[in-house]
């Protein structure tokens, strides 16, 4: 460095101060000036990922219909009101027996990709930023269609999604743990070629009866491929599938999760080691794992300082969408406040699978809404 230039500069340890100088932090988000009137405007307008949310349980009945026309399937009912009217579940099951028939019309590339496609329609108007997508490949393979058939139609969609809607996207291959280890390992075999489009594995289908442990092989083979793991653990199962999910499946979420409720220690260490839930309220409802919204543990989810996300798991089922989701809950748990959306939110970005940047960029979106809408209330 020259004489004239040090006679000139700044001494060294103020140009380092200036040079990693950070902006002041802005003030906290003020919760508290958000009266509960303002909830649900708040709710539809915020920016949100959506972390649960099973592809085919967002074919509504009116697709439904078009495509089973358009692959010269018959359906057992007469029309979509009839369709509509036999979705009253009594438990998980029953749920699950309609879900697979349904997703019988779906065989080729387009049909995939339109499923999807409406759905993202929806997600954009519901302000969702961001989806990790679960798609059972075995309810297709099963009827003969390609693993790739699947993938690329439903790739072909998340591509639409980003250049139409800005929204990204990632696929989650579950496995169905109604079926065996062997049927998993084989299917993880078949979507090898596909690695670059998958960004985890889940776990889902019928709980009880088919623990976590059945599943270890599969997801230890899935992690040494640097997929991501999540497990539905905890909706109708007990508190225990949770702890193997988490111990044995190595699950970096926990979808449903729920039940853990049951056993405090359980909760502690869900809290302890930060792994978030996918809670699904109005699946939950539907499905009778609660009577009806008043009667979900939510609120102590919250409260006991767990990570919570809020998604829609089969919205063309379950009767809403992700904002339903929202709103129907807020409506029905008084105690549950702007904070708590924020919470909601800021997890459903922070328990995401996205780099740190794009994470970055969506909290900063989601503090200026709450700092706008607090400012409006208060003007
Ligand atoms: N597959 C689709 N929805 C599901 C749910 N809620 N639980 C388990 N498996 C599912
Ligand atoms: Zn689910």
């Amino acid at each position: 460095m020259s004489a004239s230039m040090s006679d000139s500069s700044p001494p060294l340890s103020t140009v380092a101060g200036a040079a990693s100088a950070t902006p002041p932090a802005p003030p906290p988000i003020d919760f508290d000036a958000i009266p509960r009137a303002r909830l649900p405007e708040l709710l539809r307008r915020m920016p949100k990922a959506e972390l649960h949310i099973h592809i085919e349980g967002s074919l509504e009945p009116e697709l439904m219909f078009a495509l089973a026309e358009r692959n010269h399937i018959v359906l057992p009912y007469a029309d979509v009101e009839a369709l509509r009217a036999a979705y009253a579940f009594t438990d998980l099951q029953s749920f699950l027996d309609l879900y697979y028939a349904g997703a019988s019309v779906l065989l080729r590339e387009p049909d995939y990709f339109d499923m999807a496609s409406a759905y993202f329609e929806r997600a954009a108007q519901d302000q969702v930023r961001h989806v990790e997508m679960f798609f059972d490949p075995q309810t297709h393979t099963g009827r003969g269609v390609d693993m790739g058939t699947v993938i690329d139609g439903l790739m072909r969609a998340c591509d639409r999604a980003r250049e139409q809607h800005g929204i990204s996207s990632g696929l989650i291959l579950c496995f169905l743990r109604h079926l065996s280890e062997d049927e998993a390992l084989a299917t993880l075999q078949q979507a090898l070629p596909f690695r670059h489009h998958l960004l985890g594995v889940g776990l889902d289908s019928s709980e009880r009866g088919h623990p976590p442990e059945k599943f270890a092989r599969v997801f230890e083979q899935a992690g040494a491929l640097g997929l991501h793991r999540v497990a539905h653990a905890g909706e109708e199962g007990p508190p225990e599938y949770i702890r193997s999910a988490l111990d044995v499946l190595k699950a970096e979420r926990i979808d449903h999760g729920v039940r853990c409720l049951e056993d405090p220690s359980l909760v502690a260490h869900l809290a302890a080691l930060g792994v978030p839930l996918t809670v699904c309220p109005l699946s939950n409802v539907r499905l009778r794992v609660y009577g009806d919204m008043a009667q979900h543990r939510l609120p102590e989810l919250l409260r006991a300082g767990l990570k919570v996300t809020l998604n829609s798991d089969d919205p063309a089922y379950f009767g809403g969408y992700l904002n339903q989701n929202f709103i129907e809950t807020f409506a029905a748990l008084p105690e549950l406040g702007a904070r708590d959306a924020y919470a909601m939110a800021r997890c459903s970005f922070d328990a995401s699978f996205i780099d740190a940047d794009a994470r970055a960029a969506h909290v900063a979106e989601l503090d200026r809404c709450f700092r706008h809408c607090a400012a409006e209330t208060k003007a």
